[in-house]
């Protein structure tokens, strides 16, 4: 969980990213977009079930946060090793990474994620959260791409190849672009793969930082292992074979 103070320091680096990254007019939009729905953004979570990532209040900010750093950190290590650093630019890099899970936020009415109202699920399953039923059905990067236009904010083809691609090959519709057998279907920029690297990255530390600590204090220290001593192996045959009837059958199996 976070603090008021976090999640108002994660929001101000979120903001301070886009003034410090993207380039007016677009710019100005971007903010404005952002200022508009500012209340709800600021307090997502980054997923609707625990045991996904960052699911609490801010969570998603923070998220973003960590996939922009990443994003600019991974470049730099695709750089030294000699991608062609010329097919997108710095603007692009982080403007699909700050916004590549934008669907999440829902539409201009509704919130995509609401407090669970089903106790079972919130006791048992750990869900604070639960899809709003209000929401229509579209994919993430879908219903991001959409957000961003409906509110006059343009992206390049490399931002809407990265923003749609993000989930890699987790997600099977990429496969169209991420798979392709013929050198000239394939991205002519590494953008994608930078930018889904960086969000794997975020995703599985912010994964370790929620569970490993509770598997650490949960697991009891086990004495013996499972795996069965010769003498065990044995015994647990010649039981076994004993309760067959047919020679046959206890020949073949004495065999193995
Ligand atoms: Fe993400």
């Amino acid at each position: 969980m976070l603090t008021a103070e976090q999640i108002q320091n994660n929001w101000e680096e979120f903001c301070s990213n886009i003034q410090l990254h993207i380039s007016s007019p677009r710019k100005e939009k971007l903010l404005e977009f952002y200022e508009k729905y500012a209340d709800r953004i600021m307090m997502m979570p980054a997923a609707h079930k625990k045991e996904y990532h960052n699911s609490f209040p801010g969570g998603y900010v923070e998220h973003v946060n960590r996939v922009v750093r990443c994003s600019i950190k991974q470049s730099k290590l695709w750089e030294e090793e000699g991608a062609d650093m010329s097919t997108f630019t710095n603007e692009e890099l982080v403007f699909s990474a700050i916004n590549h899970d934008l669907g999440k936020m829902g539409n201009e009415e509704h919130e995509s994620y609401i407090p669970q109202t089903d106790k079972w699920r919130k006791d048992k399953l750990g869900e604070d959260y639960m899809f709003n039923k209000q929401v229509p059905f579209a994919s993430v990067p879908d219903r991001g791409l959409f957000m961003l236009q409906s509110h006059g904010v343009q992206y390049t083809f490399n931002e809407m190849l990265a923003i749609q691609t993000h989930d890699g090959l987790y997600d099977e519709a990429n496969s169209k672009y991420l798979k392709a057998f013929m050198p000239e279907q394939k991205p002519r920029t590494s953008l994608p793969f930078i930018l889904h690297q960086a969000d794997l990255m975020a995703a599985r530390i912010e994964f370790e930082r929620e569970w490993l600590p509770k598997f650490k204090n949960s697991v009891p220290p086990t004495e013996k292992n499972f795996t069965l001593t010769k003498e065990a192996k044995k015994s647990t045959k010649d039981k076994a074979l004993s309760q067959l009837e047919s020679k046959g059958l206890k020949d073949l199996f004495d065999k193995l």
